[in-house]
């Protein structure tokens, strides 16, 4: 029951809010090799912002200074499943917007933009997040103002959500945080820390895996988050409608490359990642889990009675991140 409501209050807040543009890409599920994990489990889901009309807009995260790029919205607080996987498993993200099914549009057709994931230690330190996968511009547009292939778009929504990865080679047993991320660039001709309701929008997500076996390769010394992204990073302000075989009539600098923000692929990750067959969704396919949201930083928890929605507590949200490891309860 208490699932079901939880399910109540999020179908009302999504129903609420439809009108809202922005898209709200996250991870609803984790395959390891082909086989789905339970939509949800060991993912640190991201508060939806705020019941309708508006609610903390940080989801899109767009200050490259805030905690919040580190695991989107609630990412500090740790959730009830860890998921176990061996070096050289092959995982499979599944990101989708607004339900678990191949019809989910996934992500805004307009956010053009590239994709990566990152690995760290749980918790996270200084300078801990290594990049072991990433993709970007991977075919320029044939006309002026298209804006090419990209990875969020050409690739993870026509390939219905989903993100591969593969576990490093030999990578040593312990708890680690897989930090997915789309990004969207559509208004990144701008920069946020100049024009605040524009700039490049971060999709960040934190999945807790439990690496196994006896593997001795220890992770290099990464980037932080915040930290590792500067509103100066030539992938992070950018014009997509500059990467065009045609020159568009727009002041353009950069026709033809992208960088992709953030450090370069460490050498232990795998070169080539595959799609490996998926076995069925296991779980929840057509409403979220959110039964709360934060708005000027007050998070609320409601719970149903009957149809109508109850709020059960409200607190002030600020990130607090653990320094030490704390074992998660499984739930059955
Ligand atoms: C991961 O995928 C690669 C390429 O398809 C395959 O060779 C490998 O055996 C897979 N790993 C596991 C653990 O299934
Ligand atoms: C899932 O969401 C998409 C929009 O992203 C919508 O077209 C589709 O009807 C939804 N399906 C279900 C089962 O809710």
């Amino acid at each position: 029951m208490q699932l079901k409501s939880q399910l109540l209050v999020a179908a009302a807040v999504v129903a609420g809010s439809v009108h809202l543009a922005q898209a709200h890409v996250f991870i609803w599920g984790v395959f390891v090799n082909g086989v789905d994990q339970g939509t949800f489990n060991g993912i640190r889901t991201p508060a939806y912002n705020g019941p309708p009309p508006r609610g903390y807009s940080n989801s899109p995260v767009k200050d490259l200074d805030s905690i919040d790029l580190r695991c989107n919205i609630l990412g500090d607080k740790q959730v009830p499943h860890t998921i176990k996987v061996a070096p050289g498993d092959n995982i499979t993200l599944d990101w989708h917007h607004n339900n678990r099914t191949v019809a989910d549009d996934v992500i805004d057709f307009s956010h053009h933009g590239p994709a990566m994931v990152y690995l760290s230690p749980d918790p996270p330190a200084e300078n801990s997040f290594v990049k072991i996968w990433e993709k970007g511009l991977y075919e320029l547009g044939s006309a002026a103002f298209s804006p090419g292939k990209w990875a969020t778009t050409s690739d993870i929504k026509a390939n219905k959500g989903l993100m591969n990865f593969r576990v490093p080679a030999g990578l040593k047993a312990g708890f680690y945080l897989v930090r997915a991320e789309m990004v969207g660039l559509h208004e990144a001709d701008a920069r946020f820390d100049t024009v605040p309701w524009r700039g490049a929008q971060f999709y960040p997500n934190c999945v807790q895996i439990e690496v196994v076996g006896d593997g001795d390769v220890e992770l290099p010394s990464g980037v932080s988050f915040p930290g590792a992204y500067k509103y100066s990073d030539p992938g992070v302000h950018y014009n997509i409608y500059c990467s065009t075989e045609v020159a568009p009539k727009l002041p353009c600098t950069d026709a033809s490359t992208y960088q992709i923000p953030g450090p370069t692929v460490w050498s232990g990750a795998w070169p080539e990642t595959t799609q490996v067959p998926l076995g069925p969704v296991s779980g929840e396919t057509t409403a979220t889990r959110w039964s709360s949201w934060i708005q000027q930083s007050v998070v609320t928890t409601a719970t149903f009675v009957g149809t109508s929605p109850v709020v059960v507590a409200t607190s002030t949200y600020k990130a607090s991140w653990s320094a030490t490891y704390a074992a998660p309860t499984p739930t059955a």
